[in-house]
């Protein structure tokens, strides 16, 4: 029989290892942490998850290693705090790494404990939430390290498009260790405090000879606006995390379910606004993100990439309370044309909407593809056909609607009734075409205007006619390939309804072991 005192005393043990797990590498380290402006791996879930809700696993996990010294220093935990809570109430796996241990570095038992929570988030169908910060493979165990990082990226993988997974990287993140969260649906970074690459920038100047520093080369607003890599930008790790909220809030817990609706009461919505948002000049630029604020429900609109590729506007919404997916090519930056990163970034949107039964609508104006050498020469081919691709695959309910240009391929790209849409509207506005009227004229009635006896008023003549019969979306209605022509204050309303009727649609791909899309 256990006396009351030996009792205390194994209390006493459990409380001394929580708290020797909770100081992870130790005060001091902790207060370097703070000091570079990072929260912990604890009070970064603490931000995180529901109050009151986290569950910790594998809190008293400790690395086997046993080289360069390892049998000699040991923190329980080992690096990474894994478990699971609540975000808005929902369910998901969080696992934060902790750089004030072995600086966060990934040995085979902290991989093993991500890997435990990764496979408990897909047996149970929630999003796994990674908060990366660290200095990669843990050099002392080698292989072992290695090994713990592809068992992951495997598990990635398989939980792709099953449940979400968000990485956030809130601190360094080099080497292989960028394909974890490259292989995740989002990726959110922190100005100034973390940074991704493959090569960081002493092997840069080692075998390119170029000076770069870590920020210019793998920081936050490098991968926002340059390369695309993150999706998410803040300014600190607090906004950081409650990005991370919001985001999850208009994506269901797995490829099975919907996403949640939150209540919406119908009121009148009708958007007047939005009659004279297309100015008179077709070549005048306007900014689609007053159109999606018009058509949206009040302040739902959550852009993804906002600083990429900004002829393309991509985010999540919510119109009478359902959540969506919008697509929009943006005239207000390179006239909204199609390139390879807006090809990009919208087919990625595209194909994890798809993935998780998020409706999809297209706002579209759009004068084609970008020319030139530089698009040829990087494959706006095989880019554009991605975005064509992603579209042709999407089986969730989609509507598109035309506000000014479809010219060209574009207009069959962008969600064209031809490749599965299951709505197509167009505002009076519309041009569907293959082309601009002028440059179209120019081309067909090249011989006739060269030999007329006043060419210039041969071409206007020519333009006008190109115009009166295609500058409009009258010959696409007639076909039935624009399903109603509808005045652009009733946009909301035509919407709420649209997707009110699409909401059980059901459409199966053909049989197929996987698609191959041109990557
Ligand atoms: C073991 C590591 C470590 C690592 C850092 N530490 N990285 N321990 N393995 N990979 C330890 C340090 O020894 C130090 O311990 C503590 O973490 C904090 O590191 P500092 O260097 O003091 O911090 P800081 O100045 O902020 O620099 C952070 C850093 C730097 C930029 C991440 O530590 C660094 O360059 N680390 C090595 C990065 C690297 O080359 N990793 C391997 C990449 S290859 P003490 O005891 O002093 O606190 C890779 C392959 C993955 O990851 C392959 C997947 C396929």
């Amino acid at each position: 029989m256990g006396s009351e005192s030996s009792a205390t005393s194994k209390k006493e043990l459990l409380d001394q290892k929580n708290a020797e797990a909770d100081l992870g590498g130790g005060a001091q380290r902790i207060e370097a942490q703070h000091a570079k402006g990072k929260l912990t791996a604890r009070e970064r879930i603490m931000v995180l998850i529901d109050k009151g809700t986290f569950e910790e696993i594998g809190k008293f996990v400790m690395h086997r290693s046993k080289d360069f010294g390892l049998d000699k220093e040991h923190y329980l935990g080992d690096g990474v705090v894994t478990g699971y809570g609540k975000v808005n109430g929902r369910l998901v796996y969080v696992f934060a790494q902790d750089f004030t241990v072995f600086g966060g570095s990934l040995s085979e038992t902290h991989a093993e404990k991500i890997c435990k929570i990764m496979d408990l988030a897909m047996k149970n169908g929630a999003p796994v939430i990674g908060l990366n910060d660290s200095g990669g493979a843990r050099i002392q165990e080698g292989v072992l390290s290695l090994a713990g990082y592809a068992d992951i990226f495997y598990k990635n993988t398989l939980a792709s498009g099953v449940i979400p997974q968000i990485s956030a990287v809130m601190g360094p993140c080099a080497g292989g260790a960028v394909y974890s969260p490259a292989i995740t649906d989002f990726i959110l970074m922190v100005e100034n405090t973390s940074y991704m690459f493959v090569t960081g920038p002493n092997v840069v100047k080692t075998v390119t000879h170029e000076t770069v520093t870590a920020e210019e080369l793998g920081g936050a607003m490098t991968h926002a606006t340059k390369s695309g890599i993150t999706h998410f930008v803040s300014p600190n790790e607090v906004e950081c995390l409650l990005n991370i909220k919001k985001l999850l809030s208009y994506m269901p817990q797995n490829c099975e379910e919907n996403a949640p609706g939150v209540p919406y009461e119908a009121q009148n919505e009708s958007r007047p606004v939005l009659n004279n948002i297309i100015p008179d000049n077709a070549n005048q630029p306007y900014d689609m993100r007053e159109v999606i604020a018009e058509i949206a429900d009040p302040e739902s609109f959550f852009e993804v990439h906002q600083n990429f590729a900004e002829n393309i506007v991509v985010g999540f919404a919510r119109i009478a309370g359902r959540s969506i997916g919008i697509v929009a090519n943006q005239p207000a930056v390179l006239a909204g044309v199609l390139d390879i990163h807006s090809s990009q970034k919208a087919a990625r949107f595209v194909r994890f909407c798809d993935s998780f039964n998020i409706p999809l609508l297209v706002l579209e104006d759009v004068p084609g593809f970008l020319p030139g050498t530089d698009q040829e020469w990087n494959a706006i081919i095989t880019n554009g056909a991605k975005l064509l691709y992603a579209f042709c695959e999407a089986t969730v309910p989609r509507i598109t609607v035309i506000t000014r240009k479809a010219y060209g391929g574009a207009y069959d790209v962008m969600n064209s009734k031809h490749i599965g849409a299951d709505l197509n509207f167009a505002w009076p506005t519309a041009e569907i075409a293959v082309m601009g009227a002028s440059g179209a004229a120019e081309i067909i009635f090249k011989r006739e205007i060269a030999q007329a006896e006043d060419p210039a008023e041969k071409l206007k003549e020519k333009i006008e006619d190109y115009t009166e019969k295609f500058t409009n979306p009258y010959r696409a209605a007639f076909r039935g390939y624009i399903d109603e022509v509808i005045y652009p204050d009733q946009t909301r309303e035509k919407l709420i309804r649209a997707f009110e009727m699409l909401e059980n649609k059901v459409d199966v791909l053909p049989r197929k072991k996987h698609g191959n899309i041109p990557l």
